[in-house]
This record gives C-alpha cells, structure tokens and sequence, in this order.
C-alpha cells in the first residue's frame, strides 16, 4: 500500500489549523449533510478526527466511528476526541 505523502508526527496538528482556515469552512461543506437519526456513520480517513468530532457533536443521537490507516494518526484523533475540549460526544476510533 501506498504511504500517506504528508505522513508525519505534526501532521494532525496541521490538519486541526487548516480545519480552522476561514476560506475552506468544512461545516460549510455539511450543511446538506443530515444523517438518519440513530445511523452510523465511519469517517474513513478521519486524519485528526476533526470532522468525525464534528458530526458527533452536532447529531448527538449518531454512532460516529471514525478510522485512519495511520496508527499515529489514530492515535492522536483519540486523544483528541477523548481529552479535547471540543469533544462532548466523542466519536469511536478504530486502530
Ligand atoms: C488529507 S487527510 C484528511 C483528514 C480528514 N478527512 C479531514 O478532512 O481533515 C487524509 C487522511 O486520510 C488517511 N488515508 C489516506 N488513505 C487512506 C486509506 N486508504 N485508508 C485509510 N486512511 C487513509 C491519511 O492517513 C490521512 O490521515
């Protein structure tokens, strides 16, 4: 299998900033994204989770699984979702 080109240990860290960048709003991207009430759903290629914390955040009532073929990547997402402030509802995440 091919590596991730942008395979580093800073890596979530940049994919968290560029989550943050005013001229690519990625909630923007979902606002026509309403998943079934009680539906699951798998990020697949969830790099820092942003996305999965995302969507667990706001439907609540979701199963938000969330996977990334980066060990380190996975890793850190889980930190993120489990310790991060911005994470009431974390999202599973798969090794
Ligand atoms: C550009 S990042 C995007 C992360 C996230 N989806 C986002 O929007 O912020 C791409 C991520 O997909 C993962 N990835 C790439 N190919 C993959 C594959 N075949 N299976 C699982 N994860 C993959 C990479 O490890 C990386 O973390």
């Amino acid at each position: 299998m091919q590596k991730y080109a942008l395979e580093h240990e800073g890596e979530t860290l940049r994919l968290e900033r560029q989550s943050l960048n005013p001229f690519y709003d990625f909630t923007e991207e979902l606002a026509n994204f309403h998943p079934k009430e009680d539906g699951t759903l798998f990020d697949a290629g969830c790099g820092s989770g942003v996305v999965a914390r995302f969507i667990a955040r706001k439907y609540p009532h979701s199963h938000v699984i969330a996977g990334d073929f980066s060990k380190m990547r996975v890793h850190q997402a889980n930190h993120l979702a489990t310790g991060g402030p911005q994470s009431p509802d974390p999202p599973r995440l798969l090794p």
